[in-house]
């Protein structure tokens, strides 16, 4: 089993306020991209890696690569203006030879290798598998600051990342996206609407996406707690 992995790091960060493309941030003394190279590169189905980039930060990724121990091919590529235009882009430049691709989030830094091996595997069986945790709040609909129903939470999971495909499911359902100008939040999502089924993996809570400075803090609390 080949798998490539993609790393969409091309985001603006806008909402962390930190003045710098979110991936660049420092976390844990690394900026945050280190990690996801680092649990890709270690994860034992992955053979390459193609990273989405912010506009000038290719010497920094592939300083970022070696500090991380990639030893296997990196590929780097501008990203887009929407997330799946990243995605896109990278996809993109993956080997032929990759029958499976495993797309992740920069912003997630604390996916392990395990994660990306468990998706992988289960997406060489049914095709396409994404990590996915239950909803373990209470859920309310609420309009206008009032709630106007709760939701039944039993069915409802929250998406993660990693999401593994089989190259050609993957490669289809970005080609029609982008030939429908239909835009979606995850690659699973694209796949659906092709009608593939999507097996789900169990994700992990340390697994959340950085999108505050508060996650931020969670986040280098946690690796804290990690190196011990
Ligand atoms: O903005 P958000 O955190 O939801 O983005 C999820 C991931 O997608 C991040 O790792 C971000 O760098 C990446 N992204 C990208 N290109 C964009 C927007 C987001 O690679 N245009």
């Amino acid at each position: 089993m080949r798998a490539s992995a993609v790393i969409v790091a091309a985001g603006s960060g806008l909402r962390l306020g930190m003045g710098q493309p979110k991936a660049f941030v420092t976390l844990g003394g690394q900026p945050m991209l280190f990690y996801s190279l680092r649990s890709a590169a270690a994860a034992r189905s992955v053979v390459e890696i193609v990273v989405a980039l912010p506009e000038g930060m290719a010497p920094a990724a592939r300083s970022l690569a070696e500090l991380a121990g990639v030893k296997i091919p990196l590929k780097l590529v501008p990203g887009g203006p929407r997330r799946q235009d990243s995605v896109r882009h990278a996809l993109a430049l993956v080997s032929a030879e990759s029958e499976l691709v495993a797309i992740h989030d920069a912003a997630r830094p604390l996916a392990s290798a395990a994660l990306f091996d468990a998706c992988i595997a289960t997406a060489e069986r049914s095709g396409a598998a994404i990590a996915a945790i239950p909803s373990a709040d209470t859920l309310k609909r609420v309009v206008d600051g009032q709630l106007v129903a709760t939701v039944e939470r039993a069915e409802l999971f929250q998406a993660q990342t990693p999401q593994a495909f089989r190259r050609e499911l993957i490669l289809r359902a970005h080609r029609a996206a982008y030939a429908d100008n239909w835009t979606a939040t995850d690659d699973a999502q694209l796949c659906e609407r092709l009608g593939a089924t999507v097996q789900v993996v169990p994700g992990a809570r340390d697994n959340f996406k950085i999108t505050t400075a508060e996650d931020l803090k969670m986040a280098e609390a946690l690796l804290g707690a990690l190196a011990g």
